[in-house]
């Protein structure tokens, strides 16, 4: 933290949310509330609430929510910091100005400092490009066809050709090896000593959500290989949980995503106005990579090189998409390579036609089936239909089959019913009828386990803060030491300490977390979702239910970690679990 707790509450306290939001989006009130069109969602009928009374907003539609820092956050991708300079200024508070001893700032923080350093490489390899010296790299993404703009907005840059250039750079601002080394951006060996890991190559950024430098990727300018190397995985640089481009994309107000291989696909198709397109870096897609596309949007289109690994690439990805509830179609690239050579031959428009004619998923893997056999003989087409038989009889729901099997009927020209028996009869022969209970490992079983208790931690508190009066039954049950979760259990004891002061003020706790991630996670906690019960009684059930399932899992979490020896704490223990087992012991009344 890097300012002291009062400041920042009294920068929020000077910036009415409704003021601030009102000057980004249009604002109407109802009740005691500000309705308007999401901004972190597409929607035709407004659902993103902004409550003065509470400093908080709140999408009905996408699950957005906040304070007025994670509004700044979230619309201008602002750090915590960036957007509280924004703020005090607005409201002239003056901020102290922070000065650290370099030695202090890396003791304090150890990816800020990666951060920093990333960023003034990056600006070192911009400069570069710029430079007499980088004359032949400017030329080569010229002749790739990048506008001055494109190179700006992406940050290109070059890396020259003295093999330590970057590392004297560095060590005039005085950072140590070992940080460097961490950076990713030096080798060291012992005949060698420290040396640039990337020289004479095109660089490419990579930015994080929040337009912040996590990493490189650089491209030789011939035909040299490793053709591109990249940055290897810091404590700042998650492979698996980054997506190049996504930090423009996220802003692109497109109800999608374009996923693409590489670096130079997703400038070209932003150059091109396509500004929804991302990459993964150099790996397959992850389940990491979809819930962070998840955060955004639901559906992608899938564009990959049309050669076959991009085609098994494409296949491989469609589950792992489907798995959190985004749909994926196929864009084909063919007769090109992938879609930067598709753009600079045929163009945008060419393009987007190709987006309308996307196959969705599952035809896409028809269409890649036909391959294996010979579509114009009677034995070759039956053969692929029985396979095909065997596909649509794993679908789940009834009416998703259903669409499909009548999809394939119209594509393949066979009668839907015929078709819809032999669904049925390959679903009932291989036990299909039901899709297989697939064996889930003991870890995910644990898993499921861990979510579901996390997530009536979630709710416990949502309530909490909803209701003053529902607080003050809760606590006679649920302390703050109950919540397990490290994150949740700060926010408890924040919360529990305001309601003793007199006010709860959930607003002022988000102020206590400036990291990104931990601000995000506490803003969806304060906002998790509690199902719609229509009655008093159900509303009161439900609660007892999750009194008793917090409890329960804080009670077994301590008998984890009691002592044999510790006598007092196993009475005490034991004491608790007969009162939880006791229902009339618990008193809660909505209302
Ligand atoms: N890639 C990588 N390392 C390599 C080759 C590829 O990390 N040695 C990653 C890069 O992110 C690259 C992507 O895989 O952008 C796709 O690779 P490829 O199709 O070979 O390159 P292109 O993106 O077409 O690059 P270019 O157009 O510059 O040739
Ligand atoms: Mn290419």
């Amino acid at each position: 933290m890097y300012y002291p707790e009062e400041l920042v509450e009294e920068v929020r306290l000077k910036n009415d949310i409704v003021d601030v939001i009102s000057g980004y989006v249009k604002l109407q009130k109802k009740g005691s509330s500000y309705f308007g069109l999401c901004p972190f969602h597409n929607e035709k009928s407004p659902s993103f609430s902004v409550s003065r009374q509470k400093q908080m907003y709140y999408c009905f539609g996408c699950g957005a929510g906040g304070n007025v820092f994670t509004f700044l956050m979230e619309y201008e991708n602002y750090s915590f910091t960036e957007a509280l300079k924004v703020l005090a200024d607005r409201a002239g508070v003056e901020l102290p100005e922070m000065e650290y001893s370099k030695e202090a700032k890396e003791r304090a923080d150890l990816k800020t400092v990666l951060l920093e350093i990333n960023k003034l490489a990056a600006k070192y390899f911009y400069a570069q490009l710029k430079s007499e010296q980088g004359r032949l790299a400017y030329t080569y993404l010229k002749n790739r066809k990048l506008s001055d703009e494109t190179i700006t907005a992406f940050g290109l840059g070059y890396s020259n050709k003295y093999s330590d250039d970057l590392y004297r750079y560095l060590k005039t601002k005085g950072y140590s090896d070992e940080i460097l080394l961490k950076a990713g951006l030096i080798s060291a060996d012992e005949k060698h000593g420290a040396y640039d890991k990337f020289w004479n190559r095109v660089m490419f950024p990579i930015m994080d959500a929040n337009n912040r430098v996590i990493g490189f990727g650089g491209r030789v300018m011939g035909d040299a290989k490793p053709k591109y190397l990249n940055s290897p995985e810091t404590p700042v640089f998650d492979k698996s949980r980054n997506l190049y481009g996504l930090h423009r994309a996220r802003t692109s107000r497109k109800p999608y995503f374009l996923i693409c291989e590489g670096y130079m696909d997703v400038i070209a198709l932003h150059q091109a106005g396509f500004t929804n397109a991302v990459a993964s870096l150099g790996t397959a897609l992850t389940s990491g990579h979809a819930s962070l596309i998840k955060r955004y949007v639901n559906e992608v289109y899938l564009t990959y090189d049309s050669d076959d690994a991009g085609t098994r690439a494409a296949l491989r990805a469609v589950p792992i998409l489907k798995e959190v509830g985004i749909t994926a179609r196929v864009i084909r690239m063919d007769p090109y390579k992938d879609p930067d050579e598709f753009i600079k031959n045929l163009g945008a428009e060419a393009f987007e036609e190709r987006i309308r004619k996307a196959r969705n998923g599952f035809m896409f893997g028809l269409e890649m089936l036909e391959r294996d056999y010979d579509m114009t003989s009677p034995e070759g087409k039956t053969g692929f239909l029985r396979e095909a038989a065997k596909r649509l009889a794993e679908f789940d729901e009834e009416l998703e089959r259903s669409n499909y099997i009548e999809a394939v009927a119209k594509t393949y020209r066979v009668n839907a019913d015929e078709l819809r028996k032999l669904v049925i009869k390959t679903a009932v022969r291989t036990g299909l009828a039901r899709p297989p209970e697939k064996p889930k490992s003991t870890l995910n079983r644990e898993k499921g386990k861990e979510d579901g208790i996390l997530k009536s931690q979630r709710i416990l508190l949502t309530w909490m803060i909803e209701d003053e009066r529902i607080f003050s039954q809760i606590r006679r049950y649920v302390k703050a030491d109950d919540f397990t979760e490290p994150l949740y259990h700060t926010v408890a004891e924040l919360l529990y300490h305001q309601y003793e002061e007199g006010a709860l003020n959930p607003a002022q706790i988000m102020n206590h977390f400036t990291d990104e991630e931990e601000h995000r996670r506490v803003a969806e906690l304060f906002h998790t979702r509690i199902k719609e019960l229509s009655t008093v009684q159900e509303q009161e059930k439900a609660l007892k239910e999750t009194i008793i399932r917090v409890r329960q899992h804080s009670l077994d979490e301590r008998a984890k970690h009691l002592e044999p020896t510790d006598i007092a704490g196993l009475q005490k223990l034991m004491a608790d679990k007969r009162a939880l087992q006791d229902p009339r012991g618990l008193h809660i009344s909505i209302n």
